[in-house]
């Protein structure tokens, strides 16, 4: 029988050879206004990967931070409101996630947030060196099973391509409400030699970092009785006395 976890009817493959996205691209039909928003808005926010991230917004940015694996845009446009003055990148290949970012965006009148809706895999090692202040992975889906272990976002390349992409002293910032996650994503950050974990007390991971909102998705993880965790990272400078 096949289990609901088991069902990878509507994952697709992607383009390059050896790069998977295990997730989905699409959900329920789009109504007439989010596909508008899509068409009309997202040609004029897409990311350019062939162009350097600091010349994408129209005012350039001291500090650009990456969320990846938006969701519905929640987070992305609450970060992208309290900081102007920043710019933000968003990865995520869901079309219904783009979309509803798009209405985020549209409505708060946001101008600091550009979208690579693709998998955000496909955009990192073109991005220089240091070019990011933070990056956000929040909630990313938990793969808890080990035969399914190559699918979590958080692997090593990955943690790598950050490594090489946040500034010393720069952020990362992980979440999740899964036992078997939350425990992938703190081996793998704390594994790193060039992240630190700057939690001190409990209160650290079990409270939400004020800049960051509840999102549908997280509301859902609590409705089920799932305790989010947050857990925030500090890109370690090269030199050893840091
Ligand atoms: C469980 S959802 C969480 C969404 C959101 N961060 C939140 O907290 O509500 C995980 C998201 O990560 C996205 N995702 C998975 N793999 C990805 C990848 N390789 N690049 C970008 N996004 C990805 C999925 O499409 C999905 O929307």
């Amino acid at each position: 029988m096949t289990r609901p976890e088991d069902d990878d009817s509507d994952f697709e493959g992607l383009h390059p050879p050896g790069l998977h996205f295990y997730g989905r691209r699409k959900g329920r039909k789009l109504r007439t206004t989010m596909q508008g928003l899509l068409d009309g808005q997202l040609p004029l926010l897409r990311y350019d990967p062939a162009r350097a991230p600091a010349v994408q917004f129209d005012l350039q940015p001291d500090d650009i931070f990456l969320e990846i694996g938006f969701g519905g845009g929640e987070n992305l446009a609450a970060l992208a409101a309290a900081r102007p003055d920043a710019g933000f990148i968003g990865a995520e290949p869901f079309i219904n996630g783009v979309a509803s970012l798009l209405r985020h965006i549209e409505t708060r009148g946001l101008s600091n947030i550009r979208i690579w809706d693709d998998d955000v895999r496909l955009i990192l090692a073109g991005m220089p060196e240091a070019s990011l202040a933070g990056a956000y992975v929040l909630f990313p889906d938990p793969w808890p099973k080990r035969r399914h272990a190559a699918r979590r976002i958080l692997a090593p390349a990955v943690l790598d391509e950050l490594a090489r992409l946040i500034r010393p002293d720069g952020s990362l910032v992980l979440a999740s409400d899964h036992p078997v996650a939350k425990s992938w994503l703190l081996r793998a950050a704390c594994s790193h030699p060039d992240f630190r974990w700057t939690a001190r007390r409990p209160t650290d991971w079990r409270e939400r970092p004020q800049a960051l909102v509840p999102t549908r998705y997280m509301k859902k993880a609590e409705r089920e009785s799932r305790i989010p965790n947050w857990f925030l990272f500090e890109r370690r400078r090269t030199d050893p006395a840091s």
